[in-house]
């Protein structure tokens, strides 16, 4: 059995439709806030909230018997200037419910947890793309509250995932991503700008799902592990990119400087965090990993 936690988010999404369409397995997707479609008789949906005890309690009692679910852990509060505005809200659910769903869950046959590239910092002249065995050096509360996160989740013995920015057209009706904004604000010949810079080892939904999903097929998967894309985009590469699949007027598609972009957020940002995913592609037995929208 599987249990996808956060399922009605943007990744939980894509990994609810690659384990639908990729095993044959029961599967229990959480949702917090709004309820969305089923995309299979096989997806049994249960409302979660992973700040509530009780909630979690009732997911084992559902369950039955923990030591046979895989789990993918994907609940967060993961705006950046959120986080920093409110740490405390954050923390409440990124470390405390954390802590609490794995007391629950700890005899699990494994568990995934989506990790960030924040966990690292800013990339240096000696380090251009992080190796998992770097020094972790997060300039955001979000990304000291995702490392403090990976430590508590390997202390139970699971895995940890980092992931870069991430896009894809959404599969939810009450929510769109960057992908879709793009789309649909270019298709209606307004201007959508995008930063020169802000350069992450970019990767799709559906890959990073479908990822996972073979992951958790396998055994002895190091427990740390970036699952990235093996180039570093800018913001505005990968809305190039969006736009050439989609054939929308590339003139729409503005080029802005980084640090026009950088003054509208609250929080730091990096603007470089390449991270080498050659330990993935080697689990995997793959030569590349690209983007694919
Ligand atoms: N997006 C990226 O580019 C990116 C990059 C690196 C890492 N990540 C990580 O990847 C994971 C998934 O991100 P995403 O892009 O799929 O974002 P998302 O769509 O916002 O998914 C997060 C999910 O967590 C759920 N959640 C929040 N509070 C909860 C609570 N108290 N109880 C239960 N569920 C709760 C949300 O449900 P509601 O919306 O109903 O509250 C949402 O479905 C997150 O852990 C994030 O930190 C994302």
């Amino acid at each position: 059995m599987y249990i996808v936690i956060g399922a009605n988010g943007f990744l939980g999404s894509y990994v609810v439709k690659s384990l639908v369409r990729n095993t044959d397995e029961e599967i229990i997707a959480t949702y917090h806030g709004n309820k969305e479609s089923l995309y299979s008789p096989r997806v049994n949906w249960v409302k979660l909230d992973v700040t509530d005890t009780e909630s979690i309690k009732s997911l084992e009692r559902l369950v039955e018997n923990t030591a046979e679910c895989k789990v993918f852990y994907f609940a967060a509060c993961h705006n950046l200037d959120l986080v920093k505005c409110e740490p405390n809200f954050a923390k409440n659910i990124n470390i405390t419910a954390l802590k609490n769903f794995l007391d629950v869950f700890s005899e699990a046959q494994c568990l995934y947890f989506s990790s960030t590239d924040c966990v690292y910092g800013e990339n240096t002249k000696e380090i251009q793309s992080f190796k998992e065995t770097d020094p972790t050096c997060p300039i955001s509360e979000y990304g000291r509250q995702k490392l403090e996160a990976e430590g508590i989740v390997k202390s139970y013995g699971f895995n940890v995932v980092r992931l870069p920015f991430m896009t894809g057209a959404s599969l939810l009706e009450h929510k769109k991503h960057f992908h879709d904004n793009i789309v649909e604000k270019t298709r209606e010949d307004q201007d959508f700008t995008l930063a020169d810079g802000l350069w992450r080892s970019a990767l799709d939904y559906e890959s990073v799902a479908d990822i996972l999903v073979k992951l958790s097929f396998m055994k002895n998967v190091p427990q740390t592990l970036n699952l990235c894309g093996d180039e570093s985009l800018s913001k505005y590469d990968v809305g190039v990119i969006i736009a050439d699949k989609h054939n929308l007027p590339m003139e729409h598609i503005i080029k802005t400087p980084e640090a026009e972009i950088m003054k509208l957020f609250y929080e730091k940002r990096t603007s470089s965090t390449a991270m080498d995913n050659s330990l993935l592609k080697s689990v995997l037995g793959v030569d590349e990993i690209k983007i694919k929208i």
